[in-house]
């Protein structure tokens, strides 16, 4: 049996990862008023849906449905400015996550064309 990514990077890593991510974000007064909902949803939902996206538990759609991600986001305001600071963030996360380095560059790169097709 294959394992998915999800695994072979370890769940606990993404978990750290997307917690870290969101700990830097609550910092930043940039991002902050973009979260209405609040930090401990927005956590639970980036989670969720990465677990997915890597191969994991399909949890993120048994309670969102389909992702549409840049659906989700057309009402945010999604631009350059916006897309730095979120990287940023991201980025930073993934530095100082204990993953594989060849898994954070995998994710970095996937965090970068994703932001980028959100502002496109
Ligand atoms: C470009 C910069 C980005 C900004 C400014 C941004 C901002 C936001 C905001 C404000 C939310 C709402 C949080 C909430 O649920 O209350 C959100 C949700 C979400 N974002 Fe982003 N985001 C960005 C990039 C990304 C990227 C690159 C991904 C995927 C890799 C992503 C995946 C998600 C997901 C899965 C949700 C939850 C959607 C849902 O189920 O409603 N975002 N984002």
């Amino acid at each position: 049996m294959q394992l998915s990514l999800y695994q072979t990077i370890g769940p606990h890593h993404i978990k750290q990862l997307i917690h870290d991510f969101y700990q830097g974000v609550q910092t930043d007064q940039f991002l902050v008023p973009m979260y209405r909902d609040g930090f401990a949803v927005a956590e639970d939902r980036l989670h969720l849906f990465m677990m997915q996206y890597l191969g994991g538990p399909t949890t993120y759609s048994d309670q969102r449905g389909h992702p549409q991600i840049r659906k989700r986001h057309a009402h945010f305001a999604m631009n350059e400015e916006t897309k730095t600071h979120w990287l940023r963030h991201m980025n930073k996360a993934l530095d100082q996550s204990k993953m594989l380095d060849e898994h954070k560059e995998y994710l970095r790169s996937y965090f970068t064309k994703t932001a980028e097709f959100l502002i496109s």
